[in-house]
C-alpha cells in the first residue's frame, strides 16, 4: 500500500488546517447550533416571539447555506487537507472524505427544504430586514412534504454531526493523535512554534 500517512520517513507531525478552513468550520458549527435552538424554541414561545425566531431561523439558514457553498468551493479549489494520521487504511481515508462530503450535502439540502416549506405556504414572509412577497401559490401537499423532509434531514444532520464530533473527540482522548488540534487555533500556534509547517508537504486536495 502506498504510504499516505503523515509519519513517512522524513516527515514530522501532522500539520494543522489553514485559518480560513478553521474559521469556516467553527462558524458553521455555531450557526448549526443556532438553527436547532431557534427551531426548537419556535413552537414553545408566544406568537410574536415565534415570528421573530422564525425570521432569525430563515435568515441564519440562508447565511449557513452560503457559508457551506463557499466552503465547498474552497475545499475543491484551494484548501489543503493535512495528510491522515499514521496507520489509516485507504478505505478509512475514503470513508472520512465521504462522511465530510455527506456533511456538506446535508447542510446544503437542509436550507433548501426549509425554503421550499416557506415558499409553498404561499404567504409573504420576513427574512433578514425584508418582507418578501408570496412567490408561489399555496400548495399544502408540497409544503407538507418539504416540512417532512426538513425534519428528517435535520435528524440525519444531527446524527451525522454527533458521529463526526465523537470521532474527533475519540481521536483526541483515546487515540491521542493530532486530528482535533489540527482544527484548533492552538494547533496552529503549537505547529508554528515547532516549525513543523514548513517541513511537511500537505496532500493536495482529493
Ligand atoms: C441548516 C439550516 C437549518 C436547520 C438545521 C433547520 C432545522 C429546523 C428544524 C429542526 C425545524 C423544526 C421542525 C419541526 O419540528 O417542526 C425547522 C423548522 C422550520 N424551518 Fe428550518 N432549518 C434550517 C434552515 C431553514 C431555512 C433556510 C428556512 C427557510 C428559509 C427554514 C424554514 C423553516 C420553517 C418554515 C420551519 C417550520 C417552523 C414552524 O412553523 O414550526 N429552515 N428547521
Ligand atoms: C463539536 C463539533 C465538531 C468537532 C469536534 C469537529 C471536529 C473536526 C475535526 C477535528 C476535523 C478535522 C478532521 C481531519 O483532520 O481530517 C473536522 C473536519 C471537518 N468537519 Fe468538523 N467538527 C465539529 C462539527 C462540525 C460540523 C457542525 C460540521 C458541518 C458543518 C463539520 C464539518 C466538517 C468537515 C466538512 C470537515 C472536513 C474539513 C473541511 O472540509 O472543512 N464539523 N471537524
Amino acid at each position: 500500500m502506498t504510504d499516505m500517512t503523515n509519519d513517512a520517513p522524513g516527515r514530522l507531525a501532522r500539520p494543522p488546517f489553514d485559518p480560513l478552513t478553521m474559521l469556516l468550520h467553527w462558524a458553521a458549527l455555531l450557526l448549526v447550533i443556532g438553527q436547532f435552538a431557534t427551531a426548537w424554541s419556535i413552537d414553545r414561545v408566544a406568537p410574536p416571539m415565534a415570528v421573530a425566531l422564525l425570521t432569525v431561523h430563515r435568515s441564519a439558514g440562508v447565511v449557513l447555506w452560503t457559508l457551506m457553498a463557499l466552503r465547498l468551493v474552497w475545499r475543491i479549489t484551494g484548501m489543503r487537507i493535512p495528510p491522515p494520521p499514521s496507520g489509516m487504511t485507504r478505505w478509512h481515508i475514503a470513508g472520512v472524505h465521504m462522511s465530510e462530503y455527506g456533511l456538506y450535502a446535508l447542510l446544503l439540502v437542509q436550507p433548501l427544504t426549509g425554503m421550499a416549506d416557506t415558499l409553498f405556504r404561499g404567504r409573504a414572509f420576513n427574512m433578514f430586514i425584508w418582507r418578501v412577497p408570496a412567490m408561489l401559490t399555496r400548495n399544502r401537499p408540497y409544503a407538507g412534504l418539504a416540512h417532512t423532509l426538513h425534519i428528517y434531514n435535520a435528524y440525519l444532520l444531527a446524527a451525522a454531526i454527533a458521529v463526526h464530533a465523537i470521532a474527533a473527540l475519540a481521536h483526541h482522548f483515546v487515540l491521542k493523535d493530532q486530528v482535533l488540534v489540527g482544527m484548533l487555533p492552538t494547533g496552529r500556534r503549537r505547529s508554528a512554534r515547532s516549525g513543523r509547517q514548513t517541513e511537511i508537504d500537505p496532500q493536495p486536495n482529493s
